[in-house]
């Protein structure tokens, strides 16, 4: 076994991160950690250290760590066929079963999964299928997606433009220009602190509908939107917010794209967000949650609508030009199917549900009054801390004093990991579906701790 100290040098010389300080890194100044195994809602590093895995890796980890259900589904897999291809009608058992299981759980209305391998894929996906789906009607003008200031949509060329964060954006020439971006459904940083929820979702529509009408709708082919805003800052939907944006949608034959990446399988407390807020999406994107991430796996559910026209597309120009070589893959299929039987039997879409709100009743409680923090929030087992240098002002900290990103390491020094979100001083938590109660509790308690040691 290689000693620690030899891994740390590979690892500083050899390995490009992602989403990583790369000088820092490469210099040794930033922490690293190298993972070897977890059980429940706990990972564990090489240096013996265990850790309460509140984001559940990056909010994709599901059904927790270690179910050996999974692995020995993607075992048997490997064994008696680890890959073949679907290009031209192939597929395997995992993969056909898997897309039957999906649609079986999917919103009413939706009609076939293709498979890919992450969200920012499936999401790059969607835009063509958006475009193709506009010049076999003859719009071949009507190509502009619009996307949600603090949306997050991947990091790709395309997927890295419908992400509405500065980050993603600086010194990589995005977005680019078939994106547009309008306000983000964020009450808490309104800019009119006057303004009731109701008003700022009529706010939220009318922006919409200006930006529709400045650019005109015959220009417009989609809107992208998460059910909840995640990467953004776990921020869920101002009151009545869906309702509005999809009648103006309709009124515009504007389609709608819901990123579910975070919300699809459970993590709201309903299967999917789209049937938690009352939406009808023209296509869901999925990944994350469909196989707790124990395989790579993404999905573009396409709607009826989308898929009539799909199909006449091929009719009139023959076979869709779009793949990947490990489009479906079956070890991906083979874990989605373990992975869902498992959130069905252990109830897990329930206690999403009923341990999150708990968790957000309990960390409201704990932290709701502190004098720093402006807003505690969240939906099934999703939630967020906001800290504020002036509560009565609702006046934010410098960005360069990190205090989010503080608050999470003295958090993590007590043995539980959230998320310092990239944009504002946002602590996020979403853990493993399986949380109890006593590790909700916990989780409360050190991340107090956490806040007064940084804040007072
Ligand atoms: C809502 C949403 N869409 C898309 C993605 C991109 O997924 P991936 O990182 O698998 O490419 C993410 C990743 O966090 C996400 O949260």
């Amino acid at each position: 076994m290689l000693r620690n100290d030899q891994l740390d040098a590979w690892d500083r010389d050899c390995f490009f991160h992602p989403s990583t300080h790369l000088a820092q890194h490469t210099r040794g100044e930033a922490p690293n950690r190298i993972v070897t195994g977890g059980q429940g809602v706990y990972i564990e590093d090489r240096d013996g250290t265990r850790l309460l895995d509140a984001f559940a890796g990056l909010y994709c980890v599901n059904v927790g760590y270690g179910r050996s259900e999974i692995a020995n589904a993607i075992a048997e897999q490997a064994k008696e066929m680890a890959y073949y291809h679907a290009y031209v009608g192939h597929g395997t058992e995992a993969s056909i079963t898997l897309a039957k299981m999906i649609l079986d759980r999917a919103p009413a209305g939706m009609s076939k999964v293709y498979f890919g391998l992450g969200g920012s894929d499936a999401n790059e996906t969607n835009v063509k299928l958006v475009w193709y789906y506009n010049n076999i009607l003859g719009r071949p003008e009507k190509k502009k997606i619009i996307s949600r200031w603090r949306g997050y949509h991947g990091s790709g060329l395309m997927t890295g433009s419908l992400t509405g964060l500065e980050l993603f954006h600086k010194k990589f020439d995005l977005p680019l220009a078939q994106v547009i971006h309008t306000e983000a459904p964020y009450y808490f940083r309104r800019s009119d602190p006057a303004q009731s929820e109701a008003e700022f979702t009529a706010h939220c529509t009318a922006e919409l509908e200006a930006l529709i009408e400045r650019e005109g709708a015959d220009t417009i082919a989609a809107f992208i939107g998460e059910p909840v805003l995640g990467t953004g800052g776990i921020v869920p939907p101002p009151g009545g917010y869906w309702d509005a944006i999809q009648a103006l949608l309709k009124k515009h034959d504007i389609l709608l794209i819901a990123d579910e990446v975070v919300t699809g399988f459970g993590r709201l407390g309903s299967m999917f967000g789209s049937d938690h807020y009352g939406i009808r999406p023209d296509i869901i994107t999925i990944a994350k949650g469909l196989t707790s991430a124990y395989a790579p796996l993404s999905g573009s559910i396409v709607g009826g609508r989308v898929w009539k026209v799909l199909e006449q597309g091929t009719d009139e120009n023959g076979p869709i030009g779009h793949g990947w070589t490990y489009s479906a893959h079956p070890i991906g299929a083979a874990a989605g199917i373990a992975n869902l039987n498992l959130i069905d039997s252990l109830g897990l879409v329930g206690n999403a549900g009923e341990t999150g709100t708990y968790l957000n009743a309990a960390m409201a409680d704990a932290l709701g009054s502190h004098s720093h923090v402006g807003e505690v929030r969240g939906e099934g087992m999703l939630c967020a801390v906001e800290f504020v240098a002036d509560r009565e002002a609702r006046r934010f900290f410098d960005p360069a004093e990190k205090v989010g990103p503080r608050v999470a390491s003295a958090l993590l020094s007590r043995g539980v990991i959230a998320r310092a979100m990239p944009q504002g001083d946002i602590l996020g938590f979403a853990p493993p579906l399986c949380l109890s109660r006593a590790e909700a509790d916990n989780i409360v308690a050190k991340t107090s701790e956490a806040v007064r040691e940084v804040l007072g």
